[in-house]
């Protein structure tokens, strides 16, 4: 028997009751990964089944992020599994209005890269709403739009994304429980999440075609997916919530046949793994008891170590309580535990005995690797510790990933290339190069898009003498700088490429050429872009490769996060308290990234510079300890140890 991909971690008997919160059944994958191929698997199974009867099916398609790895498992069925398309009839839930087909943001451009130029469905059995009829014809287009998906017999299986207004298609906040496919109105969350695509918000269109929810709910049956931590609010909303028209997917509890099909990073806010406590029976483990001491202190506003019986049996911890014994002792465990994590010396403390510690004393000196993703990664969010690894007299390298390119402006780069001119005509010296000279004149033209490849190699060589300047700052010598400029990343687009052997190489002869004892990398998986995701992938991959090297079995990896979240307090593994000087240092790391200052073109919807940011997530990690009863720090940095099956489990 094959072992189920779904992740349950509670005894069978336990889970209906586990689940009683949620008014959709929710099955959590392992990963993306994991849960894309069990939804595309379901839908090549029903394929062949209906193919067997001599009949079609009807699927309802989605766009974004979400179904690429559905759609890339399904061709992958197409070309190495033999399964015909021959019978699929296809209706696409909506497409931006005022895109021509041919634009590659349109949705229609999307469905053909992603799956229809790889399969052999019959063109004419695709159908996606016209982002470029004129505004007159669409309601007859709606309209025919519906009587199209009714002629063809319904839809036998819809899958859906969320946004994060909670729309399926691209029905927003406010849509009616009964509406058919309209022309709407974009939330401005939904164009805030399209603008890095479309290089602007004021690129991204306002309206759309969308199927109604009645369209979606008439189908037979119907999978929604979701991965990534910044779908982990409004999947609990949409599955916890009663119907509602604040939170279209809400409706979707009206339907008997669907099914969320989520990863573990988008169930983190669910009621049964956020406070299982409150639904039902738990496995008290050392990690659980943490995590509702945390949660407990939090919510009476309370030291931990204040903590009485009665504020356990309030709040419905009598069941911690009856297997711990009492308050006082859950309270000291938790409590030692999370003291131990705090510590003035990421890199252990020599001589001394480190078995409360979070990294080992031996050997006092050690070899350690930062890995950044972008060029300013470091610093960002480990800049406190790289500066106390540097000053304790560990051999730190920094390892930048990737070139960064993309978020430098134009106008920077111009700049850049209008000094060296200047600089060349005051030596009176011709320059003969072409990367220049190529790379000026795109900058100079009115070209659109002006990523060009030589542009991008001035771009990279601007964030190189960034992050070199903030390493030097930190005290590393130029030999410890390493620029990988991971091949992925090179699209020029913020889309970026699989990752293939080449990243995989450059990361494992770094590793071997170091052989570090602790290794630093962003274990951040809410990067909107993915770079983390895919540099992360890449370290996992290159220690996979030299798991049989003796060295390795003594490398930890910790993990930290980017510029965007913070590890919960019950998950952190070692936190490294920063004084104000060392945080104002801190500050002066980043600031070397002059290119990424003020307005970098990729920031994603937070305002805030990217100091600021930092600043503010390391203050409130402190704070967050200070109110759970330990000493009051400036700020903290945080960091997680990520533990591979073939390293020894003790120090
Ligand atoms: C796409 C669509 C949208 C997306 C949703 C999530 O056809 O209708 O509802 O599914 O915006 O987008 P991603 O998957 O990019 O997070």
């Amino acid at each position: 028997m094959t072992k189920s991909p779904i992740i349950s971690k509670y005894p069978s008997t336990l889970t209906y009751q586990l689940k009683s919160f949620e008014n959709i059944p929710v099955d959590i994958f392992e990963n993306a990964e994991a849960g894309s191929k069990h939804i595309a698997q379901s839908i090549a199974l029903a394929i062949r089944r209906k193919q067997q009867m001599g009949k079609n099916i009807v699927l309802g398609l989605a766009t974004g992020s979400s179904p690429i790895r559905v759609y890339k498992e399904l061709v992958r069925l197409h070309k190495e599994e033999n399964l015909s398309f021959q019978n699929v009839i296809t209706f696409n839930l909506d497409e931006y209005f005022g895109l021509p087909k041919e634009d590659p943001e349109s949705y229609y451009y999307f469905m053909h890269e992603h799956l229809f130029n790889h399969i052999d469905i019959p063109k004419e059995n695709i159908h996606i709403p016209s982002g470029s009829i004129p505004m007159d014809q669409v309601a007859k287009f709606c309209d025919n739009y519906e009587k199209q998906i009714q002629l063809h017999g319904g839809i036998d299986i819809q899958i859906l994304g969320i946004g994060r207004t909670g729309h399926i298609g691209f029905n927003e906040p406010g849509s009616d429980q009964k509406s058919i496919t309209r022309l709407i109105q974009l939330d401005n969350i939904t164009r805030q999440d399209a603008r890095d695509s479309f290089g602007g918000i004021e690129e991204v269109p306002y309206k759309a075609i969308t199927m109604g929810i009645k369209t979606i709910l008439s189908a037979r049956e119907i999978y929604l997916m979701a991965w990534g931590q910044h779908k982990a609010e409004i999947v609990k909303l949409s599955v916890e919530s009663t119907p509602n028209s604040t939170i279209p997917a809400t409706y979707l509890q009206m339907h008997d046949q669907v099914r969320y099909c989520i990863d573990t990073a988008a169930a983190e806010k669910l009621t049964r793994v956020e406070t299982p406590w409150k639904v039902g029976s738990c496995d008290w483990t050392d990690d659980l008891t943490c995590k509702a001491v945390v949660w407990l202190s939090e919510r009476v506003k309370k030291p931990i170590l204040k903590l009485t019986d009665e504020d356990y049996n309030k709040s419905g911890l009598s069941e911690l309580m009856a297997e711990k014994d009492n308050a006082y002792q859950i309270n000291l465990k938790v409590f030692n535990r999370l003291q131990h994590t705090i510590t003035g010396w990421p890199g252990g403390k020599p001589n001394t005995d480190d078995q409360n510690r979070p990294e080992r004393s031996m050997p006092a000196s050690k070899n350690s690797i930062i890995f950044s993703p972008h060029p300013d990664d470091d610093v960002i969010s480990m800049g406190g510790t790289f500066l106390r690894l540097v000053e304790q007299g560990h051999d730190v390298h920094v390892a930048y990933q990737t070139s960064g390119n993309i978020a430098v402006h134009s106008h920077d780069a111009l700049r850049f290339l209008e000094f060296y001119k200047d600089l060349a005509e005051a030596g009176s010296i011709k320059i003969d190069n072409a990367v220049f000279k190529k790379a000026l004149k795109t900058l100079l033209s009115d070209a659109k898009d002006k990523n060009s490849e030589e542009v991008r190699i001035v771009k990279g060589l601007i964030r190189k003498g960034e992050a070199i300047s903030a390493a030097r700052f930190c005290g590393l010598k130029d030999k410890n700088i390493h620029f990988l400029n991971l091949p992925f990343y090179e699209t020029g687009k913020i889309k970026k490429n699989s990752f293939t052997e080449a990243d995989i190489q450059a990361t494992v002869q770094l590793l071997q050429n170091i052989k570090p004892h602790q290794v630093f990398a962003a274990g951040d998986l809410a990067d909107p872009h993915g770079t983390h995701r895919i540099c992360l992938e890449i370290i996992f991959e290159a220690f996979e490769r030299l798991k049989d090297e003796k060295w390795m079995k003594n490398c930890w990896l910790w993990l930290y996060r980017g510029a965007w979240h913070e590890y919960n307090i019950n998950e952190i593994e070692m936190a490294i308290p920063l004084s104000p000087q060392e945080l104002l240092k801190k500050r002066k790391a980043i600031y070397m990234h002059q290119s990424q200052k003020d307005s970098a073109p990729f920031p994603g919807e937070d305002e805030r510079e990217f100091w600021q940011r930092a600043e503010h997530r390391n203050k409130a990690t402190a704070e967050t300890y200070r109110k759970l009863g330990f000493a009051e720090y400036e700020a903290m940095e945080a960091f997680r140890r990520y533990k591979f099956d073939w390293q020894p489990a003790k120090k």
